[in-house]
């Protein structure tokens, strides 16, 4: 299976919620984790993988598209992470690779011969793993297009795709998210002109909330104009994902604010949770994010 991880706005949760998300699926499948924001491939810091914190220095993903290499660069997760407590792939049941792009690379043009590649890479990839996660650029980008192009080949047409639309609980993300899936060369128009069936390819479509602040538990810090302020702002973001095609029934999931990721992009385990520094809640949307993500069910045409 492949996830396409995409956001109209950066700096949504995209690369974070995703790398969580992979964590969590490789627990109990076998998990690929490909950097595509060509502009800024940065997941490696999320891995916590010194070496690939900005890429790596030769035949990352950059190199394989624009150079041509067979085999694109891929590092063990369990064995290059530098964080202890997820170190050791032989107490984990799945494999967790990480693709990584190049130090230095940047957004490339898509030819006839980098589609075909792409095409390439995600049927072999998806034989060799149980979950692919594509972690695409934000906005309208190259490589969104790219991934549209490819799953609509006749020769990719077996192979299940998933695309996740990750987004903030504010007004302008709320709309943004609806302008990347609903509007003008956005998930829907580029993916029908590349071939894809529209309702099929919105059925493959969920949102995911992420950063929400949770209004049900006080807090003592708050004056009692602020909490009802937050009621009312709450309640008018909720019409607006309905009227924006973003609501209930097309949510994957939230994530709650996590303390812990407002000042560092990484991984949340449970040795995080039993220190008391990161929240249980964090991990358990997390983890219902990767269950509900390979549950049939969930996915079922609306
Ligand atoms: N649940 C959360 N609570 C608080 N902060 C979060 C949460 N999820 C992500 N963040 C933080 O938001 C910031 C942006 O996250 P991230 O880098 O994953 O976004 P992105 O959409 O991949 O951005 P870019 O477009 O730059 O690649 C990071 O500092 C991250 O730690
Ligand atoms: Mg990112």
């Amino acid at each position: 299976m492949l996830v396409f991880a995409s956001s109209d706005k950066g700096g949504t949760g995209r690369s974070v919620t995703s790398c969580n998300i992979a964590f969590h699926l490789a627990q109990r499948l076998d998990v690929a984790y490909l950097d595509f924001d060509f502009g800024s491939p940065t997941s490696g810091a999320i891995f916590e993988i010194p070496r690939a914190e900005r890429g790596v220095e030769r035949e990352g993903l950059h190199t394989y598209f624009t150079d041509g290499i067979t085999d694109p660069r891929r590092l063990d997760v369990w064995r290059q992470t530098t964080r202890q407590d997820l170190r050791g792939s032989n107490v984990r049941a799945g494999r967790l690779a990480f693709f990584p792009g190049d130090k230095g690379g940047a957004e490339f043009g898509t030819t006839r011969e980098i589609q075909q590649r792409c095409v390439e890479l995600f049927t072999r990839l998806d034989s060799e793993f149980d979950v692919v996660v594509v972690d695409l650029s934000a906005g309208r980008s190259a490589a969104l297009t790219m991934a549209l192009m490819a799953t609509a080949q006749p020769s990719m047409r077996g192979v299940t795709a998933r695309w996740l639309v990750f987004h903030r609980w504010t007004h302008q993300h709320i709309v943004a998210a609806n302008g990347l899936v609903y509007g003008d060369r956005g998930l829907l128009a580029v993916g029908k002109s590349a071939g894809h069936d529209q309702d099929t390819l919105l059925d493959a479509i969920r949102f995911v909330r992420v950063a929400v602040p949770n209004l049900r538990e006080h807090n003592p810090g708050q004056t009692a104009a602020q909490a009802t302020w937050l009621h009312a702002c709450d309640e008018e973001l909720r019409k607006l994902a309905v009227d924006n095609r973003l609501g209930r029934s097309r949510i994957l999931g939230t994530t709650p604010v996590e303390p812990v990721l407002q000042w560092r992009e990484q991984i949340i385990a449970e040795s995080d949770v039993s220190a008391k520094i990161a929240n249980a809640g964090t991990v358990k949307s997390f983890r219902e994010l990767s269950v509900r993500l390979t549950d049939d069910a969930v996915w079922e045409g609306m």
